[in-house]
């Protein structure tokens, strides 16, 4: 079912600090900080050749980054997604088998404008897991 590895994620105290080390130190090709309030978040990708790496930055009060910063001040790997086909089909399985699906369950559109599942880290491991329609 799963795919691609899309992007690696990680929560970043300082976001020009993070885009500088990886723009300057490790030579990566960085985009702009793209806001994206309805997620709370500040979003700066780094492209590599067979995937991404989504850096992200707290936006606003309530941003669901805040609480993870606050355990990890320095930052950290904040989740894993992985491509689907379908993911309705996706989501019907894995609760069909016991996976907890975070929010309401129903799709949101997420970074890329596509259709994006979070999956609970205690079921997966203890990693988030995010589900994208590729
Ligand atoms: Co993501």
């Amino acid at each position: 079912m799963i795919g691609r590895l899309n992007h690696v994620a990680i929560a970043v105290p300082d976001l020009d600090a993070a885009v500088g080390q990886y723009r300057d130190m490790l030579g990566g090709t960085v985009s702009a900080p793209q806001a994206q309030p309805a997620h709370g978040v500040t979003v700066v990708f780094v492209e590599l050749p067979n995937t991404k790496i989504e850096l992200l930055h707290p936006l606003g009060e309530n941003s669901p980054i805040a609480a993870f910063l606050e355990r990890s001040p320095s930052g950290g790997i904040h989740h894993l997604c992985y491509e689907v086909d379908d993911i309705y089909a996706a989501r019907d399985k894995l609760k069909a088998e016991g996976a907890r699906v975070l929010g309401d369950g129903e799709p949101k559109i997420g970074a890329h404008d596509k259709p994006v599942l979070f999956l609970h880290p205690k079921d997966f491991c203890g990693a988030l897991i995010e589900l994208e329609q590729a």
